[in-house]
């Protein structure tokens, strides 16, 4: 019998529960900040540039208390460092989880089986930066001698979702004479977009996929290989207008590509966890070098202040017991982050994967089905735009919803004075959603404002909807980095919470197996057996509709 005990049948658990059902029906973030107008100081935690406010939240001094003791019980800082040493915390892929050793600095030392891992991290980098910086400079040519001014990334989910992401994000610190794009669906009109402007004399593919074998990447490969040779007519231009980022350089070589055009990862970053890897090459052609590396010092703040911050300060924790809590003891279902920055604007999208993929379990690190809720649905897209779309559900539905409200201080230099002027209006929109979810609007107050009778309940805003507040000077390489860490590793606290393996995605497989059978029905009308009833009715339908 396995010896973990289940999350809920540790004491730590049921003095939660009880806490909860003793507090909860008097916790009022207008009464916790009357009682102690302190907390908006007193619950803030500074990691690197980042200012993290978690006072609009509904906790106390002794909820916290109680939820680090569960942290305590289950081992967080105990798997935390076992990741960090290299250890196979992935059990049920047998990997080392490091993510970490990506932004170690030179003179570490992490070893996996033995060997240390850094030189070899550092060697990619070094790579890495030669060809982005020929890429930059000019020198490195497409096949007919012209300058590439296209750089288009092939990948999907973790080869996709962190450099498309990031260089969103960091668009004002990109090369704008470069033109960069990113395909990942296999629709064809996701690749066909994609090129249909471009001159194929100078664009480069970069194909990024952990295994070389997902579907969507080498079919989209493929056909942009026939795209560029159907203009070039060579097959020796597939070597200076294709590189591969990959661990597998036996598929690489297999699909055409010289392995030479290869930049190497490993098996033990995790696709989520991999964009400040290889896989970040299209990035770091677009913001060169210096900028990427100083996404790495960024991401390596939050590693270094993970490991050591006591747990009182200790931000990853401090975001993922807060996530417990509502998850495991509110009830909440889903996590909205909502930043309030343009430039982020797949930055919600990017956790999706990295917190749904990897909490999205139903088993414990044993194989035992959970009786215990494990990740939450994450969702959310830029603050101002949300709320004149789904904010009123946050405001004023059933529903309670915890929220990441995530800003900067300053505006990016490059826009106009006009433009920068209206930044205060939109960090105002913050602050002020922040403050209205948590304080809401009493029915005596919208009385008060003359309001008739029958509109009060449909104008009173109840409030007590929990929030972070994160705020940083301004989105900068390091500052990206530094959000990131943190969410991945208070996705980490979470999954070590629930016991689960927060770095397998078993879960993805057997969608890609059925559609491999089901091809060949909509393709060809072939049989396939052992079809269900309702499947074989959309195929027909498919199969007549396409005629
Ligand atoms: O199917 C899920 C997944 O394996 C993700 O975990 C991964 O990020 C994505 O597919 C792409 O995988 P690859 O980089 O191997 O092409």
């Amino acid at each position: 019998m396995p010896d973990v005990p289940e999350p809920p049948r540790r004491p730590q658990w049921a003095a939660l529960e009880n806490h909860r059902a003793d507090t909860l029906p008097r916790t009022d973030l207008r009464e916790l900040f009357a009682a102690d107008p302190s907390r908006a100081e007193r619950y803030v935690v500074r990691v690197g540039d980042l200012r993290i406010d978690y006072s609009k939240h509904l906790v106390t001094d002794e909820t916290l208390r109680l939820l680090r003791e569960l942290a305590g019980a289950t081992d967080v800082f105990g798997l935390r460092d076992a990741m960090f040493r290299g250890e196979r915390i992935n059990t049920t892929e047998d990997r080392a989880v490091l993510h970490t050793a990506l932004r170690a600095p030179r003179d570490a030392v992490i070893e996996v089986d033995g060997e240390n891992v850094v030189p070899g991290v550092h060697a990619v980098l070094d790579r890495m930066a030669d060809f982005a910086d020929r890429v930059r400079s000019g020198e490195w040519t497409g096949h007919t001698g012209k300058r590439i001014r296209n750089v288009v990334n092939i990948g999907i989910g973790g080869s996709d979702l962190g450099p498309a992401m990031a260089y969103e994000a960091l668009r004002a610190y990109t090369d704008r004479s470069l033109t960069f794009r990113f395909v990942s669906n296999v629709d064809g009109a996701d690749l066909h977009e994609a090129t249909r402007d471009l001159d194929p004399a100078e664009t480069l593919f970069i194909v990024a996929s952990k295994t070389f074998t997902t579907v969507e990447t080498v079919t989209n490969a493929t056909s942009a290989r026939t795209w560029l040779l159907n203009a070039l007519g060579d097959e020796k231009a597939v070597a200076k207008h294709f590189v591969a980022l990959s661990t597998n350089a036996e598929e690489v070589a297999g699909f055409g590509i010289d392995t030479a055009n290869m930049f190497e990862f490993w098996d033990w970053v995790g696709g989520r966890y991999s964009y400040d890897s290889a896989i970040g090459l299209s990035l770091m052609i677009a913001i060169g070098p210096d900028r990427f590396r100083e996404m790495l010092d960024g991401f390596r703040i939050v590693d270094e202040h993970f490991v050591n911050a006591p747990a009182e300060a200790n931000a990853p924790l401090i975001l993922g017991l807060l996530g417990v809590w509502y998850n495991n003891f509110l009830g909440a279902q889903s996590h909205a982050v909502l930043p309030y920055s343009h430039y982020l604007s797949k930055f919600t999208a990017y956790l999706q994967q990295l917190d749904m993929e990897s909490n999205g379990k139903s088993v414990d690190r044993e194989g035992r089905p959970v009786g215990w809720q494990t990740g939450p649905v994450v969702w959310g897209t830029p603050g101002t735009n949300g709320q004149h779309a789904y904010y009123q559900l946050i405001h004023q539905g059933t529903k309670l919803i915890p929220a990441d409200l995530i800003g900067f201080a300053r505006p990016v230099d490059e826009l106009s004075d006009e433009l920068k002027a209206q930044h205060d209006l939109l960090m105002a929109n913050l602050l002020a959603q922040g403050q209205a979810l948590a304080f809401g609007k009493t029915a005596e107050e919208v009385r008060a404002e003359g309001v008739p009778e029958e509109q009060v309940p449909h104008r009173t805003f109840r409030g007590n909807h929990p929030t972070t507040t994160i705020l940083a000077r301004e989105l900068t390489p390091s500052v990206l980095g530094q959000l990131v860490a943190l969410y991945e590793h208070k996705v980490f606290v979470q999954g070590a919470i629930w016991n689960i393996d927060s770095f397998d995605q078993w879960g993805v497989e057997l969608g890609k197996v059925l559609a491999k059978r089901v091809e060949p029905a909509l393709a060809e009308g072939a049989r396939v057996p052992g079809l269900d009833p309702s499947t074989a009715a959309l195929v027909a339908a498919y199969r007549e509709f396409r005629k």
